[in-house]
């Protein structure tokens, strides 16, 4: 049940994780599925619940005043590496920014898949900050939707894919950022982007000094960051990514291949997923669209909007019947963009 979160709701919430159920629970990248972190039985329900294979490890969440414990969970092999880290809390907690440590035993095996890094994030929603509060613990929370769909943006998406399984999903609203934290490992020389997400790669060297790398090697995804999975984020419907080199280019052969797509798949509608509204032109030829429809992310093009929409829009467009989603290719690389990238990509069938 959807739940408006205030002190009655915050405290069934509480109530339901000290019993070791999940919540739903809201942050300002996705709707997270949350239940007691440092608890092999409710790790195991979240597990369950999602229908998530156990060697994808869970992020757990801290609230701001449980920072200065962070000891209590996690070590530092050498107070330069404390230090970074102490520069990135600084800098993008609470937000969108996860940190992999060496786990201390206290953390279950289970919550990291048996790996001996804990992921640990500090989100910034104010009902994510209060449940956890509330409780009392980290709250382990993967985003709430099954193994391989959408993340969820919405109380209402939670409910549609989750809400016969759990009790309570707390509602706080349309998550502001719309794509998953940025999870990062701090090295000595470099910081590792294990998944592109709310923080950039620019910001993160601009506060640290030092040199990211994106760390995705499609064969080493497994031991990486197993959550890196392919067939994440995927909608029922077909989806493609139109190619680089024949946006731009000549429409003929844009046409032709939307139309061998349109074929291969059985599709007789499409639905072009854009941008920016200004980027509508690309898309036709002789003044007739190339798509039937076509459904615009951001108006002027806004990374942050685009963000933001990405996965609402995506399930929208999943529903609405249509029987192929096209999107824009991303050209640039910087900020948000690699993340917007990594999802549609994920999205995209293969
Ligand atoms: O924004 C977010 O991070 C959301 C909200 C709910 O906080 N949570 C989220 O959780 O996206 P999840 O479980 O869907 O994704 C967690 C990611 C996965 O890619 C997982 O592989 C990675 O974090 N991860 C977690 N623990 C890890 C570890 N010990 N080593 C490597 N990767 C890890
Ligand atoms: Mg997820």
């Amino acid at each position: 049940m959807i739940l408006k979160a205030n002190p009655e709701s915050l405290s069934q919430a509480v109530h339901a994780l000290k019993k070791n159920e999940c919540v739903g629970m809201p942050t300002e990248t996705v709707y997270g599925l949350a239940g007691n972190g440092l608890e092999p039985v409710a790790i195991a329900r979240i597990f369950e619940t999602k229908e998530r294979p156990t060697f994808d490890p869970l992020i757990l969440h801290i609230s701001p005043s449980m920072l200065p414990r962070i000891e209590t969970w996690v070590t530092f092999p050498s107070p330069e590496l404390k230090k970074t880290f102490e520069i990135c809390a600084q800098a993008f907690w609470p937000g969108p920014l996860t940190m992999l440590f060496q786990k201390k035993p206290i953390v279950p095996d289970l919550a990291t898949s048996g790996l001996p890094e804990v992921a640990i994030r500090m989100p910034s929603h104010p009902v994510a900050i209060s449940l956890i509060d509330a409780f009392g613990g980290p709250l382990a929370a993967p985003s709430a939707n099954k193994f391989g769909s959408m993340s969820p943006t919405r109380a209402a998406h939670v409910e549609k894919e989750l809400g016969d399984r759990i009790s309570i999903i707390l509602d706080g609203d349309a998550s502001a950022v719309g794509v998953e934290s940025t999870v990062i490992r701090i090295l000595p020389n470099k910081i590792e982007i294990l998944r592109p997400g709310g923080v950039s790669a620019e910001s993160l060297t601009q506060a640290t000094t030092l040199r990211t790398e994106f760390s995705m090697n499609p064969h080493s995804t497994l031991s990486a960051s197993p959550g890196t999975l392919e067939n994440h984020y995927a909608p029922q419907t077909p989806l493609l990514i139109l190619p680089r080199k024949l946006v731009g280019g000549p429409v003929q052969e844009l046409k032709n291949w939307v139309h061998d797509q349109k074929k291969k798949f059985g599709a007789k509608n499409s639905t072009l997923i854009l941008f920016s509204e200004s980027h509508a032109d690309k898309y036709e030829s002789g003044g007739v669209d190339l798509f039937e429809q076509s459904i615009c992310l951001s108006e002027k093009g806004k990374p942050s909007e685009i963000a933001s929409n990405l996965f609402s829009i995506l399930r929208q467009t999943d529903e609405s019947g249509t029987h192929i989603i096209f999107v824009e290719p991303v050209t640039e690389a910087t900020g948000l963009w690699p993340a917007i990238h990594d999802r549609f990509s994920k999205a995209a069938r293969k």
